[in-house]
This record gives C-alpha cells, structure tokens and sequence, in this order.
C-alpha cells in the first residue's frame, strides 16, 4: 500500500496532535502524529480497556528518518519502564496490556511488567520469516506479553479459538466425529487458543495490508489480542502505533481506538488504512467469526459455501 499526493494531502488533515490536556471523549477514533513521551501526562485517566504496546524493538533500526540504537538490557528496561509508567494512570482497572517484544529484551520487559501489573502469559509468535544466520539460529519467534490490571478482567476464550485440521480423527462408540466436524475441505476441530502462535503470517508483500513499514505486524495478530481482551466499543490505545493494524483491527471489531505514532509517514498509511475499512471489514485469516490455520484459503472458501 503506498500513498498518492492527493491522498497525503487528504490525510494529513486527519492527523491530530496533543498539546494539552484532554478529555476522553477527545482522543476516541484519534490517529496522534507525535513522540508519545510528550503526550504522556497530557492523556485522561481511567480510559483505555487494552493497551497494545509495540515499541521499538532493541535493535539498530531505522524508521523512515530516524533510528533506533540498541541499548544495553538495563538501559532498555529503564527506558521501557519510563513509558509504561506514564501509561498506567489511562488504564482502567479492568484493563489489559499486551507488550510485543524480540527474544533479547523479552526479559527486561517481563520484570519491568511485573513491578506494575499482573502477568498473566508470554505469547510466542512464530512468525515464519527471518533472515538465516551462519553462526547462530535464525530467529523467527517473538513474544508477546500479557498482563491484566487486576484480577477482574476481560478474556472471551470463546471468541478466539482456532479452526485447526484433525490429525486424529476420534469418534465416539458409534463411529460420529468426537469435537470435530467433516466438510468438504476436510475434518477441522475448533482448539483452544495456546500461548503458542502458528496460524500468522507476517504482511507479505502480497497481501493487501503490507506497507513499507520494516516492523509492521498483521491484523490477524490484532484481532486476536482485541477480541479475547475486550468487548464491542471498548477503548484500545496503541502508543507505537506504526501503520496501524492494531486500530484497523479494532475499528473492524467495533472498538474504539486511539493510535499515536512518531512518523507521519507511517501515521498517513494507518488514516488510509482506517478510511478503507470503512467499506472492507475483512481480517485475513479471521473468518466466519473463526480464526484459521495458515494456509487454509481454499477450505475457507468451501466452508463458507457451505
Ligand atoms: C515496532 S514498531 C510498531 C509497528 C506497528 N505495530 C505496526 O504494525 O505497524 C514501533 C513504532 O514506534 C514508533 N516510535 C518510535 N519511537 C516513538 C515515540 N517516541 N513515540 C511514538 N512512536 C514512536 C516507530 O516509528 C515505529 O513505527
């Protein structure tokens, strides 16, 4: 997806800046073109259901005109826990917090999660691609932290389980399928979601959400998060929000959102993102209310015939 000058002109006019402080009603369906550090003591109190933190990764990156440098562990767990603190007071006390992190820092982010929040998971995305190493084990996995407020707090299992292929078929005592069903593209169960993340694929370059963005992440990975930890028209707040697919995702759900984000470039992509979802509400690989193993379009198809 890339940007026509019409359509950077038209979008920018959507962007929003904070420069003092605000009201929820202020920041809802909001994309906040700026360093989110200045914004920090500027946000409500009590407003965000989910907060989806996927911040620049510890590692030399470059983001259209800047770059990331890597930092020691310490220095990125102070760094880490500088932002996060001055997140707490926007979470509700229902609230959860899902933090994306690669291998090397995981840890730093796991302690400084724990001083403030109830960790409940690490999520391990296997995301399929990464680039081979000669003295070392290519890595293709990143984690995904999850933590809660408090002990009362969102999780509808139900809404997130996954279509998956029956490797053995069991039947009851009357040879009928035991938690499975046969369709025409095969016999399929519905599991449990595992903290073991298989069935996503990174934005290939195919697919109609890829962007230039070197970190984006799908919205399948979105979708997950958004529909186990909240309900229809809660608030999502994304503070590292890249191209956005995590407010994409939420505006396809019917949640209510807000993105900030440090490039404009980036920030005019997720404006476009979100007009299209206006007349597309597709999440691929999220069908039929289900989520699907990869590589499974085609049985999808049937199923939908069906
Ligand atoms: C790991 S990427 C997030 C990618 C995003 N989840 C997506 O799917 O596009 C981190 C993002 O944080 C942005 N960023 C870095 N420092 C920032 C800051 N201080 N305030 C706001 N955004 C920042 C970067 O430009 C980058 O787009």
């Amino acid at each position: 997806m890339t940007l026509s000058g019409a359509e950077t002109d038209h979008y920018g006019k959507t962007l929003t800046r904070i420069t003092g402080a605000v009201k929820s009603d202020a920041v809802g369906n909001k994309i906040v073109n700026q360093d989110v550090t200045e914004v920090l003591g500027l946000l409500p109190h009590g407003f965000v259901d989910l907060l989806i933190l996927d911040p620049p990764y510890n590692l030399n990156k470059t983001f259209t005109s800047t770059t990331f440098k890597k930092k020691s562990i310490g220095k990125y767990a102070e760094w880490f826990e500088m932002v996060l603190v001055g997140l707490l007071p926007t979470l509700r006390r229902t609230a959860s917090v899902y933090v994306c992190s690669e291998w090397y820092s995981s840890t730093a982010i796991h302690l400084v999660l724990d001083k403030f929040l109830k960790v409940r998971n690490r999520i391990t995305w296997e995301r399929e691609k990464g680039r081979g190493a000669k003295k070392n084990w290519k890595n293709t996995s990143e984690d995904i932290w999850f933590a809660t407020v408090s002990d009362d707090y969102v999780f509808n299992v139900e809404d997130v389980k996954l279509k998956r292929r029956v490797l053995a078929p069991y039947t009851d005592g009357h040879g009928a399928p035991k938690d499975w069903e046969n369709t025409a593209g095969g016999r399929y169960r519905l599991t449990h979601p595992s903290n073991l993340w298989n069935d996503i694929t990174v934005p290939f370059w195919s697919m109609p959400e890829n962007t230039e963005h070197p970190t984006q992440k799908p919205e399948k990975l979105f979708a997950k998060l958004i529909l186990a930890s909240t309900n229809k028209n809660d608030f999502v707040f994304d503070p590292f929000m890249g191209v956005g697919g995590s407010i994409v995702a939420a505006k396809k759900l019917n949640r209510r959102f807000l993105g900030v984000e440090i490039h404009d470039q980036y920030c005019l992509l997720a404006a476009k993102r979100l007009h299209l979802a206006e007349f597309d509400k597709a999440i691929q690989g999220y069908r039929d209310g289900m989520f699907w193993e990869r590589n499974t379009f085609k049985v999808q198809e049937v199923k939908i015939r069906e």
